[in-house]
This record gives structure tokens, C-alpha cells and sequence, in this order.
């Protein structure tokens, strides 16, 4: 039932999030083994080329490379065994009829079902579902709104695509309409079927991205239960940058030879994300702690985006004045790798039971865009 538009305005809470993890996993070793034999075919093919000059060999990538530069030991994904066949190297999910759940609605169910239960909420009391990711499976009929029917929701539903930000503007979206009084119930839910967009024979990136579904179920304080998040406040912030981008896109059609180039898949030079990003999230999040009163060095917890683990650890350690602890910023790189805007929400959700009520902790995204997001939050109950 969707609640009345009220003139009162509400105070939003985090009630309780879900999480859908992939039962297949890659792990480095896996994953280097599988490219290895992509650059011995690929170097195969093209020996003439290659002694005459003419081409440059491609090299192997290591395990022991990926670890260090990223912090990732592996990642889960919806279908392992092509992405790792050196002949087809990325996800083979078959089209599914379209009287069929789709893919990207089935796992960004999963993870509201979680959700819903761990908050003792019905599904018929949410008013709204917003769908947060980096890449929808089809422009329209919405996600959002497979979601809201597979789920037998009423009210509404959109996609919103902020790259690995998605999670947290859907946050703030999701806590306006509570603040403005036009719902008092809404569930952000980021499936991230990101093996679709990684280039798994790009030697730079072929590591990153791992495959997830989270939720978070936004709430009126008003109807909450009683152990929840209160959400003190919430920052976002884009700046047009070309150092992460896909170019893949509806458009493509009117120029064939072109609809294939790597270009069309994620694209990023990690080094300048590395450099222009670590301070501008820094930066952001200070200011905002100033805006609400909150001392950094008093943050109980970070769930920082988890992208690169030297990024984090830098980041951390100029928020709270030290190098931060794993129990101060946790990570979940190394299982699940770079989830895009689901990253901090996993880490939120698989390490804050500990809490106690009154602690003050941090969602934190940053990423393409670039976009970045803040959810300053403090255990209540
Ligand atoms: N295996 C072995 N060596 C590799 C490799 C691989 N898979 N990929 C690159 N290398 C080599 C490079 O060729 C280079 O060699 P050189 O020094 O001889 O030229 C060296 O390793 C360093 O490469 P570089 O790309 O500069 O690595 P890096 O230390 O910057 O780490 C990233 C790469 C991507 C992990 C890192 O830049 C990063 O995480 N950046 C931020 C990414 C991010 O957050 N993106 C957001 C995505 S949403």
C-alpha cells in the first residue's frame, strides 16, 4: 500500500540492506591462467606480424601484479566458465523471453528480499524502488519497475545511472522523497552485473570488476524498526572527467564498424583516477563532516567504494589523521574486487552489526563521472 503524500516532513533512516553474492568465483590465479592463454594464441596468430615488426607482441599479466596494484584476489561472477575460455572471454547469459524475470531484476530481487526481511517490512509498505547501477541490461520498461512488479510493489519505480556512485545517489534521492514527505518507504537496489563491461583481454583492467547485488531500504525514522541507521546527512558531487568511460551506448548502430572497438567497454587510465580522485574525495568528505558537526577522528567506521585498496588507505588516512585499521575501513576487494556502486554497500552491510548505538559511520563512492557520494550515518537502537 503506498503511504499518503503527508505535509510533514520525515526524517530518513537506513532500515536494513540485502545482499545477493554470485555463487561463482574467479580467483587471480584462475584469471591469469586464462589470459595467459589468450596472449599465446592471440601472439600465435600473429608471429609473422610480429617478427617482422610490423605488430607488438602482447605480454602476460601476473597474479602477483594484480594483488599489489589493486588489493583483489578474486571476484564473483554470473558466468565463469566463458569468461575464462580464452576463445569468448566474457559473460555468455542467454537472452531470456520477455515473459521471463530478467537477469539484472532476478539478483536485484534476491538482494531486496534480504533487505525487506532483515527490516521486518512488507513488501506491500515500500512506496517506491529505485534502481541504482552502471549498466542496465535494456533501456525501458525500467528495471526498476520488473523489480517493484516481481516484488508486488505499488507506487513507483526508475533506473538511475551514476556509474560506481549509483548506490549513494540513489541514497539521497531515495531520502529526499522522505524528507519531503512523498514517501516513507523506498528500496535502492544496485545490481552490478559489471563482467559485462570489462574488457577481460585489456591487461590493464582485466582484474577490476567482479559481479554483486545489493539493497538498502530507506525509511521515515516514523515506521523504522528499532534498530536501524539515522542518516545525519548526505553529499554528492559530479565533475565531468574522461579518465573512466564506456562509449557503448544506443547509438552505435548508425556506425557498425565501429560498434566493437575496446572503446565500447570500460576504458580508464588508473593512474590520473588514482591522482585527480584520492584528493577530491578527501577533501569532500571533510567538508561535509565540518557541515554536520562531526569530528573525523571521531568516525567509528568507513565504507569507503572499494575500487583499489592504496586509494582507500590514502583516503582514510587523511580523513581520520592515521592509517586506518581494517576494523576502521574494511575491505571487500579482495573477494569481491571493484563492484562498482554496490562496493561500499557490501562493506556496509557485512561489517556494521558490530556497532553500537551512537556510533557515527561513513558510506563513501566515488568513481566514473566523476561522481561521488556521502551518507553520514549513526547507530540507532
Ligand atoms: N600484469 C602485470 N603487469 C601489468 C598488468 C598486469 N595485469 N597491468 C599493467 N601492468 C604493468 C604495466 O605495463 C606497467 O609496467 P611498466 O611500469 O613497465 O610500464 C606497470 O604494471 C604499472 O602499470 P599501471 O597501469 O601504471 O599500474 P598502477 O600501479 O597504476 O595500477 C590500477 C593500475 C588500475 C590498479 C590503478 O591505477 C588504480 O586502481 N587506479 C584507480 C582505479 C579506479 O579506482 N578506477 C575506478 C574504476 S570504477
Amino acid at each position: 500500500m503506498q503511504h499518503a503524500q503527508s505535509s510533514l516532513t520525515g526524517r530518513p533512516v537506513i532500515s536494513a540492506t540485502g545482499l545477493f553474492t554470485p555463487a561463482e568465483s574467479i580467483t587471480n590465479e584462475e584469471l591469469v591462467a586464462s589470459f595467459n592463454a589468450f596472449v599465446d594464441r592471440h601472439n600465435a596468430a600473429h608471429a609473422e606480424a610480429i617478427a617482422a615488426g610490423e605488430a607488438e607482441p602482447l605480454a602476460y599479466s601476473s597474479v602477483e601484479f594484480i594483488e599489489k596494484a589493486s588489493g583483489i584476489k578474486a571476484r564473483h561472477v554470473m558466468s565463469k566458465a566463458a569468461i575464462l575460455d580464452p576463445g569468448t572471454m566474457c559473460p555468455r547469459l542467454p537472452e531470456r523471453g520477455n515473459d521471463e524475470l530478467s537477469v539484472m531484476a532476478e539478483i536485484g530481487v534476491a538482494a531486496a528480499r534480504e533487505a525487506l526481511e532483515r527490516a521486518g517490512r512488507d513488501a506491500q509498505d515500500v512506496d517506491a524502488v529505485l534502481c541504482a547501477a552502471s549498466n542496465m541490461q535494456r533501456p525501458y520498461p525500467a528495471m526498476a519497475i520488473e523489480i517493484q512488479q516481481a516484488l508486488g510493489i505499488e507506487g513507483f519505480g526508475f533506473d538511475m545511472n551514476v556509474a560506481c556512485s549509483s548506490a549513494t545517489f540513489g541514497i539521497q534521492t531515495a531520502a529526499d522523497y522522505i524528507r519531503a514527505g512523498n514517501a516513507k518507504s523506498v528500496l535502492v537496489v544496485s545490481p552490478e552485473i559489471t563482467s559485462g563491461h570489462l574488457n577481460w583481454r585489456d591487461r590493464d583492467s582485466h582484474f577490476i570488476f567482479g559481479d554483486v547485488a545489493t539493497a538498502v531500504l530507506v525509511e521515515d525514522a516514523a515506521i523504522a524498526p528499532a534498530a536501524h541507521w539515522e542518516i545525519l546527512g548526505t553529499r554528492l558531487k559530479t565533475v565531468f572527467s574522461n579518465n573512466i568511460r564506456n562509449n557503448f551506448g544506443f547509438l552505435n548502430r548508425a556506425a557498425p564498424e565501429s560498434a566493437n572497438t575496446p572503446d565500447k567497454l570500460f576504458v580508464q587510465e588508473g593512474r590520473k583516477v588514482f591522482k585527480e580522485v584520492v584528493p577530491m574525495v578527501a577533501q569532500m568528505i571533510l567538508e561535509e563532516a565540518a557541515r554536520l558537526g562531526v569530528a573525523p577522528e571521531s568516525l567509528r567506521r568507513m565504507w569507503l567504494h572499494q575500487a583499489n585498496a592504496g586509494m582507500n588507505r590514502l583516503i582514510a588516512h587523511k580523513v581520520l589523521g592515521h592509517e586506518a585499521s581494517e576494523d576502521e575501513s574494511p575491505t571487500v576487494l579482495d573477494t569481491y574486487g571493484n563492484t562498482s556502486s554496490a562496493g561500499s554497500i557490501i562493506a556496509f552491510h557485512k561489517h556494521s552489526d558490530d556497532l553500537s548505538a551512537g556510533d557515527t559511520g561513513l558510506i563513501c563512492s566515488f568513481g566514473a563521472g566523476y561522481s561521488a557520494g556521502t551518507v553520514f550515518l549513526r547507530r540507532a537502537g
